[in-house]
């Protein structure tokens, strides 16, 4: 769990701002990729370079409790994120959440963050092991609604037209099955600003 500075509470509100104003921060752009990896989120080839420990925005989705482990209930969304697992759960805790299972003490559930069907442009963010943005577990201040989030802070300079990249597997965390993601890079897209479209550029 890590502690944000003053200095990224007030980067989080401004950006907040101008994703509620505009969708995609002013800096950035959504691009679609080959090779069927959907969309990918890049830094404007005329932006300025994003710098060690700014913030990129907060990971936005629904939050949900449910059991874990538990193939036929769990979701198998490509967009989630879990901030607390392993969560025992009283009887009447486990009846509130009314997810028609009998009470089982043993039983564990997972508190999670699903950006599919609702969420921000971090939802875009592709895969890679040599990433340029980390997903930090953070406590917000105790007056939030939602006192943990997941804030995603770039790890390095990230320079104009690169693709913004987080690593999807954590120390315990297994994103990837039989199917292996394609070895992408910061640089392997790298946008031109004579690629980008009227309607793309800031
Ligand atoms: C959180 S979404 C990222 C945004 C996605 N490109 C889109 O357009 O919705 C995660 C999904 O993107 C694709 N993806 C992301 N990084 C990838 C990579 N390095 N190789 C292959 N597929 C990738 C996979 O389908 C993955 O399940």
């Amino acid at each position: 769990m890590t502690r944000l500075t003053k200095g990224n509470l007030k980067e989080i509100i401004a950006v907040s701002r101008s994703i509620k104003k505009s969708g995609l921060p002013k800096n950035l752009v959504c691009k679609k990729l080959p090779g069927g990896l959907g969309y990918g989120i890049f830094l404007h080839p005329t932006a300025k370079p994003i710098l060690k420990g700014q913030v990129i925005a907060p990971y936005a989705g629904e939050v949900s409790l449910s059991p874990q482990n538990l193939s036929e209930l769990s979701s198998d969304s490509e967009y989630v994120f879990c901030l607390i697992q392993d969560i025992r759960l009283t009887k009447k805790e486990q009846f509130l959440i009314g997810d028609g299972l009998c009470y089982r003490p043993s039983r564990v559930y997972s508190f999670d963050l699903d950006g599919e069907k609702k969420g921000n442009f971090t939802r875009f963010i592709n895969h890679s092991k040599r990433a340029n943005v980390d997903a930090i577990l953070s406590r917000l201040p105790s007056r939030t609604l939602q006192p943990l989030e997941i804030i995603y802070i770039a790890n390095k300079t990230i320079r104009p037209g690169q693709q913004l990249l987080v690593n999807y597997e954590g120390e315990e965390k297994a994103y990837w099955g039989k199917v292996k993601p394609a070895p992408i890079t910061p640089s392997t897209f790298r946008l031109k600003k004579e690629s980008l479209t009227r309607s793309m550029t800031l």
